[in-house]
């Protein structure tokens, strides 16, 4: 270690100083910090805590949810088309029924995941009820939480916004059902409204825009109050709240391994508060490999669209593909955002549903160009992923369509992980009161040590 590098009198040190000495550091960490990548294969380690074969590890039961992706054949992976149930009802008969029976589905899927059955007509009804009384957020919420310190970051400012409201909690740590129930109900309701008020609090502070809180409406669902609270004028059409809904319906819970409501879980069996637990989620879905891939998406499809001539060109789209998976384009992470899934192989039912829907928004509103170039991305991705030596089967996921969607509704890019974790709250706070009640021991993995010994040696002798 170069020991002159780092400054040692605390007097005059500047900024600059300490980038120096960070980089040092780092040149130091570098030497000392690596695993070899063999060590994998040498010990019965379940990277990622997955098994040899892809497959999760099983870490638990569960009955919220069921996300199929494929069948074991053989001691192999076969792949089959995706299927996602919840509490046991097949997401297309939930979708397709709430849009047969005229009506907005997100709030009896929230019902539906946490009680475990479809809610009766007077059950919706207090569903309805507990949503509009809880949705107020307490007062001076919005200044002493959201307002002090005004971010960019609004995923952050989520997280941020859902430990606030343990400030506000008289009961925070009662893991009782009871509790813990009327906990999750009043997050449900109150994070579309934390949401929206970050965003515009957002808009004034760094956009120098104008910012309004316009107050939900007691006969309206989530999905009409979001996009009156988010318009200036509050108006919207039925259509565009519709979609809006079917997309937090799709949004609403994916299992008990994904990793943001896994986070949940873990932090759940240690037996902390939900405020706790569920910004652990909320810090988890931010990540680009999980619910911000939607954000992903949109910054590919600018790189697509600026690096090809002509987005009908099935030759110049897989060539950019190629580019993106060689790092050579792109974010130069290698990733197509919007395709593959750790579960799902030859489809995502989410995607399926999204993209019927999105495609009929898409021609009324003049977006087909851009849709028809998510479906070349969906259709040329395998082909140009098997040809790189990669023989995972590999299909669109909900994000590759939900961004669009969101385009579509004027909800702007910062807004669209951030509806998602809105929506995922209802699937984080079923499992995480699953988790409490029958779980009943702390989540605790092992890592193997691969570590060397060093003997202690006095500090004027390092
Ligand atoms: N683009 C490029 N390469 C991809 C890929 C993609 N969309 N999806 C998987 N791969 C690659 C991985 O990098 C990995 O390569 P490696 O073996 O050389 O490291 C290989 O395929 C297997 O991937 P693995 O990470 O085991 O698959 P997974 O099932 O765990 O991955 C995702 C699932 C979602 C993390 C992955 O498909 C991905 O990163 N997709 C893009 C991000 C995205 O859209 N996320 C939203 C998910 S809903």
């Amino acid at each position: 270690m170069n020991t002159e590098m780092i400054h040692s009198s605390g007097e005059g040190y500047t900024a600059q100083d300490a980038a120096q000495d960070i980089q040092t550091i780092c040149n130091e960490f570098r030497e000392y910090n690596t695993i070899d990548t063999d060590l994998y294969n040498i010990y019965p380690v379940a990277r990622g805590l997955r098994n040899a074969d892809g497959t999760g590890v099983v870490a638990g039961l569960t009955q919220i949810c069921n996300v199929h992706g494929y069948v074991m054949d053989e001691g192999e992976k076969s792949p089959v088309e995706g299927a996602l149930s919840y509490r046991g009802v097949d997401i297309n008969d939930l979708v397709n029924g709430c849009i047969q029976e005229n009506r907005y589905g997100y709030e009896e899927t929230a019902w539906l995941l946490l009680v475990g059955k479809l809610p009766t007509k007077q059950q919706l009804e207090t569903m309805r009820n507990l949503m509009t009384l809880y949705e107020e957020l307490p007062d001076s919420f919005a200044e002493d939480v959201l307002m002090k310190t005004p971010s960019r970051q609004l995923m952050v400012q989520l997280a941020r916004g859902v430990l606030g409201l343990c400030f506000y909690d008289d009961n925070p740590d009662d893991l009782s059902v009871e509790n813990q129930m009327r906990q999750s109900m009043q997050v449900i309701s109150r994070l579309p409204n934390i949401m929206v008020t970050a965003y515009q609090i957002k808009r004034r502070f760094w956009d120098k825009e104008s910012m309004y809180f316009h107050q939900p409406l007691p006969e309206y669902s989530i999905a009409q109050n979001i996009l009156r609270m988010l318009r200036a004028d509050t108006q919207f059409t039925e259509e565009e709240a519709r979609l809006l809904d079917i997309c937090m319906t799709l949004h609403a819970e994916h299992g008990g391994g994904n990793n943001s409501t896994f986070a949940t879980r873990v932090l759940s069996s240690s037996g902390t508060d939900l405020y706790c637990s569920l910004a652990a989620g909320i810090g988890s879905l931010k990540g680009p490999r999980h619910g911000g891939a939607n954000k992903k998406v949109r910054e590919m499809v600018g790189y697509i669209k600026e690096g090809v001539s002509r987005w009908d060109n099935d030759g110049e789209i897989k060539d950019f593909l190629y580019k993106l998976m060689k790092k050579e384009a792109g974010d130069r992470s290698g990733l197509i955002y919007g395709m593959g899934h750790a579960v799902y192989t030859k489809s995502d039912p989410r995607a399926v549903i999204l993209k019927r829907n999105a495609r009929k928004l898409a021609m009324d509103k003049g977006f087909y160009d851009d849709f028809a170039l998510l479906e070349s991305i969906e259709r040329l991705t395998p082909e140009v992923f098997a040809s790189q030596g990669n023989h995972k089967v590999i299909c669109a996921n909900v994000d590759l369509y939900s961004g669009l969607v969101y385009e579509m509704l004027g909800i702007p890019d910062e807004l669209h992980t951030p509806l998602f974790a809105v929506a995922r709250s209802a699937g984080w706070c079923a499992h995480r009161i699953e988790e409490i009640t029958c779980g009943g021991r702390l989540i605790r993995p092992a890592y193997k040590a691969v570590l060397h010994k060093q003997p202690y040696t006095p500090l004027d002798q390092r």
